[in-house]
């Protein structure tokens, strides 16, 4: 594989520009929105410890895989997995990861696209005062009030495709580069702001507690699938998004140094999150473990009732907004690159075409939340199903498999040279958690929870 060699859609402008786009990957409703309900779920603290220890010995050697694969084939995930097996001799059918990520990114968007229109919603509702003077049970009926409405909830999903498909057809450097260069400074800035407000609420003590005093007697084997789940999500990997991503990185870049600063930014995005909810939910006398509503019924009471709230509401869900953006742009860019590279379409016509079966998926996490909403498989309603299939299921396993690969399958002179580490011990640590630690953390927590362990 020649070192001149670029990816048929064209690379990153800069290593800025890639860092950018991968945290925008990164950075998205997982932190903001999924972590804080989840980590209320699931007791707070020892939960966070769980999810930190897998973002660390699982998720940063995972994801510096992922961008080496992507970057040393310079293809989708579906070719990419192709070509990395012919070179390293192994079966073919390690493609079928490759397959099963761009599934894995159809189903998460097809639900993200419907959180993501909550928080498009709630952009007019801010605009419109909706929040002004509002005590926490007017703020539970408007959120009520939204879910209930599948109309709503269309219009919303909708509108929030049609945005993600027109910026992914503009392709790499116009449409994806241009757009996470203003979203991600202005949302960093904005959760900072907020966190302050937080600490006015005289509960922030209470807040900070539930978050990092940790109570192991809380754990269960579901949670802690939950918390490794959440790793695999909150850092987009798994799936092949970042691996895409990694294709149209420049050879001159350093992978390990770019994914510890992606990382870094993902969990510290996630945990400022926390500290602005945690103390908003106690003060308003909520309910830690309110469910994927969490900060629609909790965020706008601190608006309704701080100076400056009309603003800073407006501008919270705006970022929401664009941070789901950023992320649902690589959730469908390894099947529009595919669509691309192997179906000869353009990528307009690859949107076009990946935006209606979305959608079309998107109306069964819809009608979840109202007409089906009685509806259970497997003990949960479909959005619930889809999510647990999604991160607690395929990213793992789509992760495992990576792990498997970089470990124990491509050549070391290859991983060694991709990675490129300044420190020879720096490539070691990653060869061990590449080969045992992840792959047996990840097996190790299926066990336990299959009641094995
Ligand atoms: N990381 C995104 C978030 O935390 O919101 C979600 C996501 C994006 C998951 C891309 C997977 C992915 F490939």
């Amino acid at each position: 594989m020649t070192d001149t060699k670029k990816s048929i859609h064209g690379q990153w402008s800069s290593r800025l520009a890639f860092i950018l786009a991968a945290t925008g990957s990164a950075v998205g409703l997982g932190n903001i929105w999924k972590f804080p309900y989840i980590a209320g779920e699931n007791g707070g603290g020892a939960f966070v410890i769980i999810y930190l220890l897998c973002v660390l010995l699982i998720g940063v050697p995972i994801m510096m895989a992922e961008t080496m694969f992507g970057r040393r084939t310079r293809q989708n995930p579906i070719n990419t997995m192709k070509t990395l097996s012919e070179e390293a001799g192994a079966d073919k059918n390690w493609h079928y990861l490759g397959w099963m990520g761009v599934i894995a990114g159809f189903l998460i968007l097809s639900y993200y696209s419907v959180i993501a229109g909550w928080a498009s919603a709630y952009v007019l509702k801010a605009f419109t005062g909706s929040f002004f003077d509002a005590d926490a049970s007017e703020i539970q009926e408007l959120f009520d009030g939204l879910i209930a409405s599948p109309v709503q909830l269309i219009f919303w999903h909708s509108l929030f495709i049609v945005a993600t498909m027109s910026i992914v057809a503009r392709g790499i450097n116009t449409g994806i580069e241009k757009a996470v260069r203003f979203l991600m400074p202005s949302l960093f800035v904005m959760l900072i702001l907020l966190v302050a407000y937080a600490m006015t609420t005289g509960s922030y003590d209470q807040g900070i507690e539930f978050l990092f005093m940790p109570d192991f007697s809380k754990l269960t084997g579901d949670s802690v699938l939950t918390a490794m789940g959440h790793a695999f999500f909150t850092l987009s990997i798994g799936m092949g998004a970042i691996m895409v991503y990694g294709s149209y990185l420049p050879k001159d870049i350093s992978i390990s140094k770019t994914v510890f600063l992606i990382a870094g930014t993902d969990t510290a995005v996630a945990l400022l999150a926390g500290m602005a909810i945690f103390p908003i939910v106690f003060a308003s006398g909520l309910e830690p473990a309110a469910g994927p509503g969490l900060i629609f019924q909790t965020l706008p009471i601190a608006f309704g009732n701080m100076t400056g709230g009309w603003l800073f509401g407006v501008l919270f869900f705006v970022m929401l907004v664009f941070a789901a953006l950023s992320s649902s742009i690589s959730l469908i860019e390894p099947a529009v690159a595919w669509l691309v590279e192997n179906k000869d379409m353009d990528r307009k016509q690859a949107c076009i075409w990946s935006g209606w079966i979305t959608w079309l998926l998107g109306l069964g996490t819809v009608f979840s939340f109202n007409v089906w909403s009685g509806f259970r498989l497997f003990d949960r309603t479909i959005f619930e199903l889809l999510d647990y299939l999604t991160a607690n299921l395929l990213l793992p396993i789509g992760g495992f498999c990576i792990a498997v690969f970089a470990g124990w399958i491509m050549k070391q002179q290859h991983s060694e040279k991709e990675l490129d580490m300044p420190n020879p011990l720096g490539y070691q640590a990653w060869k061990i958690l590449i080969s045992y630690v992840a792959p047996a953390a990840v097996f190790l927590v299926f066990l336990h929870v299959v009641g094995v362990l």
